[in-house]
């Protein structure tokens, strides 16, 4: 697919994965729309170069606004990357009903019913490229929820391409660990990084060769490429759980100081 002037609108614009792919499109000549939380951050990350639009995408009514919005500025949309997405890092501790459903809203509703938003009943083209993880298909300790949430848009996402129409494409992501501020974020500077890890320049640049080449889904690392491969015959996930369990009992020990 030539990028050249695709009107293109991308979650989670104002910081890693997102923000270095909405760099790259804009690069290659694309229409871009950047979406995130801060307005201080989308502009102090674009300048103004680009629309942008803040929406919390775990509240519907600002899904609603922000998509009525990119299109009326784009005059319709070719590619949607519903990107946003985080994580908590840590034990499952006290019950708190506000928290988990924040992230299901954020990490699995959201992408969903922009999904549903932009192809109930339209019959445009549609490109929607969406960020899961390789936590979308392989468990590690501290992240429970987080890959509780990434497995529920993987089956979605699976599940859909039964069924879907012939004007939309869907690419799934899977990156795995990557240098943004996504480990930051969710556990503190002292989150462990599963290997293998990559730079966000790489893994945006495995994103927009999906687009460009209209991959059926996107697998930045070899290595889990492999793993996905032997797992089917061998319970390869075996020792990387118990390594990430002591680190996660590590970090788990200076936290509960
Ligand atoms: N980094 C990794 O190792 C890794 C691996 C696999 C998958 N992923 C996935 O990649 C995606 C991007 O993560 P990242 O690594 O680039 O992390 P990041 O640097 O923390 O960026 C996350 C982006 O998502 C936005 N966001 C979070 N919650 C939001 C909400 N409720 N509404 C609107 N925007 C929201 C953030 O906006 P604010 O700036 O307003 O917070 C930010 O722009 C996520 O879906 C993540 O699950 C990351």
């Amino acid at each position: 697919m030539d990028l050249r002037g695709k009107r293109v609108v991308i979650t989670g614009a104002s910081s890693g994965i997102g923000l270095a792919l909405a760099k790259r499109l804009i690069k290659a000549g694309a229409r871009v729309v950047g979406v995130g939380r801060s307005a201080d951050a989308l502009r102090q990350k674009f300048g103004g170069r680009i629309h942008t639009i803040v929406c919390d995408v775990s509240d519907p009514a600002q899904i609603d606004t922000m998509i009525a919005e990119a299109e009326s500025v784009l005059g319709g949309i070719d590619i949607f990357i519903s990107n946003a997405g985080f994580a908590y890092y840590g034990p499952i501790g006290a019950p708190d009903w506000q928290k988990d459903s924040y992230i299901f809203a954020t990490n699995v509703t959201a992408p969903i019913y922009i999904l549903q938003k932009l192809t109930y009943q339209r019959f445009a083209p549609l490109v929607f490229m969406v960020t899961i993880s390789g936590l979308g298909k392989m468990l590690l300790p501290g992240f429970s929820i987080y890959c509780s949430t990434k497995f529920a848009l993987d089956g979605f996402i699976r599940g859909y391409r039964l069924e879907k129409p012939r004007n939309v494409k869907v690419i799934p992501v899977y990156p795995v660990a990557t240098f943004t501020e996504f480990f930051h974020r969710a556990g503190g500077s002292d989150t462990p990084m599963p290997f293998p890890w990559h730079p966000v320049s790489y893994v945006a640049w495995c994103m927009e060769m999906g687009l460009r080449l209209g991959l059926p889904s996107v697998y930045p690392s070899p290595i889990y490429i492999i793993r996905c491969i032997l797992v089917r015959v061998l319970p390869v996930d075996l020792l990387v759980q118990a390594l990430e369990l002591l680190r996660f009992n590590a970090w788990r020990r200076r936290h509960d100081q």
